[in-house]
């Protein structure tokens, strides 16, 4: 009998050592990507760095996972900033992104001594000029820019329109201008370059190198109209991964050695030196290495449908509620047979949208089977929430036949363990 075998253990035995509903990382296949990213994107006449966006899924032990294949890191947040102090990782390479950064964030980001701010807007530039400047530190600054490139993905992860609430318009030059003269006067913040995002879960590479050619043009503007060359530049991430059979993804490092090429051109013919390129890939570090183990439960035919309901649910991954994401799904330990039975997989989440896979063909199901949900590595387990006080599944790492527990199943204990006495 054929079943499924995540970095070498069962998932049968997976699940009867940790339970379920729970996260499985094949620990192999992330430090594969880590290191296409890293061997693919090099350059002869740049300096480059791959900073893993932390927001698609963090903890500790990825952190120093990530960090010892020499990646650095995107973090939003002063908790995703946290976990990287926690973990030790080298602060230089740290990116602080997010727009609406706390003064306490910033001051604790300018104490941790990360590397670099990317400033989202002319009023947090001016907070953090000041705030440097007070405290006597030097940090480096890129300025995150819209440049406007609409790329095909759902309009809730898209955030390159016009109107986006992220960065600054590319052809609000006025703001820029206010960044760039605030960062010259600032002893402490230096204008190191900038940095742009089109988007997540984007497939075709023509958006991308449009937003690379874009960006770079841009650099030829600001070294014409403001004197700067030599600027570092960073493309974001948004590179996209299989979920389903119609996906058809470019690999991550295809895509890497795609965007250093398009770089090389587009510099060369514009005239600008870039003195490094960054990029922050989230979901194709870690996607397609996670499945969300569950245990199926009761099943119903509810008019023409047949429900078969998991453990787990939209609050363990709400991405199909959110974004009409679309999944696929094995029995682990029924993989050689066939499809015979279509399905809607919906959690225990009191919420009619809770529906994990609409429509799949499975072998008939029986209570107890385990299915294993592909490709929920990235925005799944970060994303979720105690929504019906579900605790958050348990989170495992496998390698070479050897499971580490990186996070723990969320206790109700645990749920309850901020409140006060609550007396009334
Ligand atoms: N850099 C910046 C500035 C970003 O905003 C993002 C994602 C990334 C890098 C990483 O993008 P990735 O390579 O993971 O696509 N919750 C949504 C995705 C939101 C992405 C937000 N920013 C989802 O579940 O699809």
């Amino acid at each position: 009998m054929s079943v499924l075998t995540i970095g070498g253990i069962g998932c049968r035995e997976l699940a009867d050592r940790f339970g379920t509903p729970l996260c499985v990382y094949d620990e192999k296949k992330v430090i594969e990507q880590a290191g296409a990213a890293v061997k693919n994107f090099r350059s002869d006449m740049f300096d480059t760095e791959v900073a893993y966006a932390s927001k698609a899924f963090s903890s500790v032990y990825l952190f120093r996972l990530l960090a010892a294949e020499g990646l650095g890191f995107d973090v939003v947040s002063g908790g995703e900033l946290y976990g990287a102090m926690k973990a030790g990782v080298d602060m230089k390479k740290v990116y602080f992104h997010g727009n609406n950064k706390s003064d306490e964030e910033i001051e604790m980001a300018l104490d941790a001594g990360v590397g670099y701010f990317v400033i989202d807007n002319v009023m947090e530039c001016g907070r953090l000029v000041k705030l440097a400047d007070a405290r006597g530190r030097r940090v480096k600054a890129l300025l995150r820019i819209n440049p406007g490139i609409s790329a095909h993905t759902h309009e809730y992860i898209m955030t390159s329109k016009p109107d986006s609430k992220f960065g600054i318009y590319i052809e609000n030059r006025e703001h820029i201008g206010q960044v760039i003269d605030e960062l010259a006067d600032s002893a402490g913040v230096e204008l190191a370059g900038f940095h742009s995002h089109i988007g997540s879960q984007i497939v075709d590479v023509s958006s991308f190198e449009k937003a690379l050619e874009t960006m770079i043009g841009f650099l030829a503007d600001m070294k014409r109209e403001r004197g700067l060359d030599g600027m570092e530049l960073s493309i974001g991430g948004g590179f996209g991964i299989k979920y389903v059979e119609a996906d058809h993804p470019v690999s991550l490092g295809d895509m890497c050695a795609d965007m250093i090429s398009c770089a090389e051109r587009a510099a060369s013919e514009k005239g600008v030196k870039i003195a490094k390129l960054i990029t922050e890939p989230g979901r194709a570090m870690v996607g397609e290495a996670g499945y969300m183990l569950y245990t199926i439960g009761d099943m119903k035919k509810s008019g023409d449908k047949n429900y078969i309901f998991v453990d787990g649910g939209m609050s363990d991954n709400i991405r199909p509620a959110l974004y009409g994401a679309e999944y696929t799904a094995v029995l682990p330990e029924r993989m050689d047979e066939s499809p015979a039975v279509s399905y809607c997989v919906a959690g225990k989440n009191c919420e009619s949208g809770d529906v994990i896979i609409a429509d799949i063909s499975l072998p008939e199901v029986k209570t107890g089977d385990l299915l294993a949900v592909l490709s929920t590595g990235a925005y799944g387990y970060s994303m979720a929430s105690n929504y019906n006080r579900l605790g958050r599944p348990a989170v495992v790492f496998v390698r070479d036949g050897e499971a580490r527990l990186v996070i723990k199943r969320e206790t109700y204990a645990d749920m309850y363990s901020l409140e006060t006495e609550g007396r009334v």
